[in-house]
């Protein structure tokens, strides 16, 4: 039987994506969220509950399609503040021995090169403990918060491919045995084992040695999360670590089966790349108790936050649309995965503009599972067991508490099924993935 992963699905930031929470009684209570001490909490929290790692999740500005301002969306946190995520990787990491930091790290402004050197010094620091979120910047607002225009989404992709291939050159560069640390000769490193990169693609150029000794992991674990036919295939050639957004069972399982296929096609081992579908648990000690805390956080959510919201993620100016337009009738530059998976929501019927910035705005298009921990554990091992599942990315509410909560009831019951690990069974991120 399947075993259950679970990561954290976080930003850097008083808010993460189900917008409105920071004004729910019980979050932060005596932590500021851009405090060490709140990010330790929530680390051991998470290493308390054997989850594989913490996912970043990061834009590079506030989103201004709405209205074409970013007014709305500083007004109500609609993911705004958001401070830099990986200045927190070693905060995170440094409280605790086993939990990965999985970082979203754009492709977009940065070049391969001292990415590639960044990534690497953060796999030293964390002992083999990092993930890259590979992600090219999908909003206007990022692009144009460094006075250039975004391109398409094709090209987007292009680069990034391109982008990566550069930094596994970087990353593949030391040779084992490149490190000779001799005192008699005073020898530190043979130049013949680390290969001197000489790249020129389309889009980067580099010439140059890798200037970081190989870290625990070699490489960060690489993560993807592009839905869109570019997005696939990319994910398939190249991740080991894939998420998605799913509304229902049917499109987790459809989803898994088209990429378990690209990934075949692409040549590897469908079983070496995982599978982790967003969730938003919502639990109490009673189904009835939880519904009542369901319904509770759905009105902290104001209108006009979720129309911000919504626009920033698809690139689309909602302000000038009937919010009783279907949805499924407007092309997107933004997000591909997350419109399909708000016309997915509707199973059939249209959804409209208005319905779907709701939902997306509370629960970003996941599935919520809400009740007692035997009630969530259920749902957890039908999307396991029905939708091609191998992990979970738990989307927050109120914090610390809503994982102190995931923790303290669904974990147990989870691990007296049989469905979960009772303890870590490698040291590095990528082994903690792999392994149950
Ligand atoms: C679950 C999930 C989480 C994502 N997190 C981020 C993020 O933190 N930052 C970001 O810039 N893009 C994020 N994305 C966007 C994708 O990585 C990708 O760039 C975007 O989906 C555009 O590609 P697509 O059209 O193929 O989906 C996320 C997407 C999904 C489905």
């Amino acid at each position: 039987m399947k075993k259950a992963h679970f990561l954290a699905f976080l930003q850097h930031g008083v808010s993460s994506h189900s917008v409105g929470m920071w004004r729910h009684p019980l979050d932060k209570v005596g932590y500021d969220y851009a405090s060490p001490k709140y990010w330790q909490h929530m680390a051991r929290t998470m290493e308390r509950g054997l989850f594989d790692a913490i996912f970043l999740a990061d834009e590079l500005a506030p989103y201004n399609s709405y209205a074409d301002s970013s007014d709305t969306t500083v007004r109500y946190a609609v993911q705004a503040p958001t401070h830099e995520p990986g200045a927190l990787t070693t905060v995170i990491t440094g409280a605790i021995e086993h939990l990965g930091v999985g970082l979203t790290l754009s492709t977009a402004f940065e070049h391969p090169y001292s990415m590639a050197r960044r990534l690497s010094t953060l796999d030293h620091l964390s002992e083999g403990r990092v993930a890259w979120n590979i992600v090219g910047s999908y909003s206007p607002s990022e692009w144009a918060a460094y006075g250039e225009e975004m391109p398409e989404r094709s090209t987007r992709y292009e680069r990034i491919a391109e982008y990566v291939e550069l930094c596994c050159e970087l990353w593949d560069s030391w040779q084992p045995g490149a490190v000779v640390a001799d005192r008699a000769t005073g020898i530190y490193a043979d130049p013949a084992k680390v290969r001197e990169i000489d790249f020129t693609g389309k889009y980067f150029r580099c010439r140059g040695r890798h200037f970081v000794a190989p870290s625990p992991q070699g490489r960060p674990v690489l993560w993807q999360a592009g839905s869109s036919e570019e997005g696939r295939r990319f994910a398939a050639a190249t991740a080991e670590a894939v998420f998605a957004i799913h509304p229902t069972v049917e499109t987790m399982r459809h989803y898994s089966r088209d990429m378990r296929a690209r990934v075949h096609a692409a040549g590897r081992d469908p079983d070496a790349v995982k599978f982790y579908y967003g969730v938003q648990p919502i639990v109490a000690m009673t189904d009835a108790e939880a519904q009542a805390k369901a319904d509770h956080l759905a009105t902290l959510v104001h209108p006009e936050a979720t129309l911000a919201m919504l626009s920033g993620q698809l690139g689309i100016d909602f302000s000038t649309y009937d919010p009783s337009t279907p949805l499924d009738d407007i092309p997107v530059p933004g997000i591909q995965g997350v419109k399909d998976a708000l016309v997915a929501t509707g199973a059939g019927a249209g959804v409209t503009i208005a319905e779907a910035a709701h939902t997306y705005s509370l629960r970003f298009s996941m599935p919520q599972v809400i009740g007692s921990p035997s009630t969530v554990a259920d749902q957890l091992e039908h999307f396991m067991d029905d939708g091609g599942a191998d992990g979970f990315m738990l989307l927050a509410t109120y914090t610390p508490g809503c994982f102190e909560e995931f923790v303290d009831m669904v974990v147990p019951e989870l691990q007296r099924r049989g469905r979960y690990r009772l303890r870590y069974p490698a040291k590095t991120l990528r082994d903690n993935i792999l392994l149950d």
